[in-house]
């Protein structure tokens, strides 16, 4: 595990655009797994710079994302879709038919987590996956207590993800109760994870994650376990680490 320290939020952001870039250049035609929320916004805003440089072309890149709320369609403002298409896909030159969301509007969950599954597998494997972490230790929407064996599931949001995610939302009702997501051992099966962090309000639970026991009460400290992750969080974010 290697721990980068970044000053603040846009540090972070350039540091990890560095990495996610990287990739790009080394291994153009590369599967990247992809993260919504507010970590990872700062990254795609350099990425899209450096598209419209000249210096980065999507054109056989694929992406894979991590998760999408049940029950919300692409065009809705709060879809994991949307966001993508919004801060991404729309700017830089990957064709669509190369990107994956998971299809919030498929209301069969068997059905949608075996269609998650084959897209995964057809794929032939994640480059780069990119994470961030909920408050409460969850990566994708994998809450605490989801057993980490699962490769795709159909997960109920707990009452902190809801509370932390209302902020989005017109009030806390309108948050989805069911998600889609990546599971822990398709997240594990990648070959290089990056996981970004910022802020006090994840300080403590960062610390628990990298540096407390593997638990499935903490989803982010499977993570521990990978033998390449990169974690970058800025100062706010670290100042509860043990080192
Ligand atoms: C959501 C997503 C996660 C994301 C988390 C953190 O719940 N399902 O994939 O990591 O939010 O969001 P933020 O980066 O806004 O704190």
């Amino acid at each position: 595990m290697e721990i980068i320290r970044a000053k603040d939020y846009d540090d972070m952001s350039r540091k990890a655009a560095n990495i996610v870039s990287a990739q790009i250049l080394i291994k153009p035609d590369s599967v990247i797994g992809l993260a919504t929320g507010s970590s990872p916004i700062g990254l795609y805003n350099i990425l899209v710079e450096r598209y419209e440089k000249g210096d980065l072309d999507f054109s056989r890149i694929k992406t894979v994302n991590l998760d999408e709320y049940k029950g919300l369609g692409g065009d809705h403002p709060q879809s994991y879709r949307y966001f993508m298409n919004k801060y991404l896909f729309s700017k830089v030159n990957i064709p669509i038919e190369n990107t994956y969301v998971p299809n919030g509007l498929e209301e069969d969950p068997e059905k949608a987590v075996t269609d998650y599954i084959q897209i995964i597998r057809s794929l032939g494997g994640i480059d780069l996956q990119l994470l961030g972490m909920g408050n409460n230790g969850h990566v994708g929407f994998n809450e605490p207590g989801t057993p980490f064996e699962l490769e795709v599931a159909c997960t109920t949001l707990t009452d902190d993800t809801i509370e932390a995610n209302k902020r989005f939302f017109e009030k806390k009702e309108d948050v989805p109760r069911l998600a889609y997501t990546m599971g822990i051992k398709a997240i594990m099966h990648a070959k290089k994870i990056l996981f970004v962090v910022s802020g006090e309000r994840k300080a403590e639970m960062v610390a628990k994650a990298f540096f407390g026991p593997v638990t499935h009460e903490v989803p982010a400290s499977i993570l521990q376990l990978h033998n390449n992750i990169t974690v970058i969080g800025d100062e706010a974010a670290f100042s509860k680490l043990p080192i």
